[in-house]
């Protein structure tokens, strides 16, 4: 397996702050709270990068499995694990998340920051794939860039904003440049009711949304 985040993996969360403040990091851990899991959920986190998610959901009492592609990547989140104070276990698998085929069986399924490095069919793929990791009734989770909302200026700089970073990405780590993703509408689309949203600003914009679809029963 390629490796594409071996020299920017390192760095990922250092320049996730530079980039976007605590406002990226809290979107990521918007819906790992007790409103929606509790101590012995099962709870998957996919493209879990350095894991500050799927610390939040241990922290939570959560069985937490992460699976990232990227050694560099979960090297830094056994180490962040290693570091925490609480004593926190995780199931690390390091494998393609499309090779990983645990159906009907989570409680919550996270996909933060994930689902934007894709193409739109194959981003789509990898979206249907994750939904039916969840348990009937469990939650699906995207946190990822807001989709542009306002008058022209907001959403203009809304654009300029996401193209910076996935032009930066494209050269990093082969990253897929693409327009914003409606995530609310495409989970909507496949059948999740979204039950919370939670926003979060830097620089005065609109930056990130955290949203929450739940599976049918
Ligand atoms: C943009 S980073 C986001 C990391 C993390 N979710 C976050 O919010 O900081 C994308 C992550 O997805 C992982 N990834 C990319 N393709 C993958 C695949 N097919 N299966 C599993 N992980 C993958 C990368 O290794 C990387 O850690």
């Amino acid at each position: 397996m390629t490796d594409k985040y071996k020299y920017i993996g390192p760095l990922y969360d250092f320049l996730s702050t530079i980039y976007g403040g605590e406002a990226i990091h809290n979107c990521k851990r918007a819906m790992l709270t007790p409103d929606h899991i509790k101590p012995g959920d099962k709870v998957l986190i996919a493209g879990a990068g350095h894991g500050k998610d799927a610390i939040r959901a241990a922290e939570v009492g959560a069985d937490v499995t992460v699976v990232d592609i990227s050694e560099t990547m979960l090297k830094k989140l056994e180490a962040g694990f290693q570091q925490h104070p609480g004593n926190l276990k995780v199931r690390v698998v390091h494998a393609d998340v499309l090779k990983f085929e645990e159906f009907d069986t989570y409680d919550l399924v996270t996909a933060n920051f994930f689902l934007n490095v894709f193409h739109k069919d194959f981003m789509l793929k990898l979206m249907k794939h994750l939904i039916r990791c969840v348990k009937p009734g469990g939650k699906f989770v995207v946190g990822d860039f807001s989709y542009p909302k306002g008058n022209a200026l907001q959403r203009g700089m809304q654009n300029f904003y996401w193209y910076t970073a996935a032009i930066i990405f494209y050269f990093a780590s082969d990253n897929a440049v693409h327009e914003i993703y409606n995530y609310p509408e495409l989970m909507q689309q496949e059948g999740l009711t979204i039950t919370d949203t939670r926003r979060y600003s830097y620089l005065g914009m609109d930056c990130y949304t955290s949203v929450l679809g739940v599976k049918k029963a």
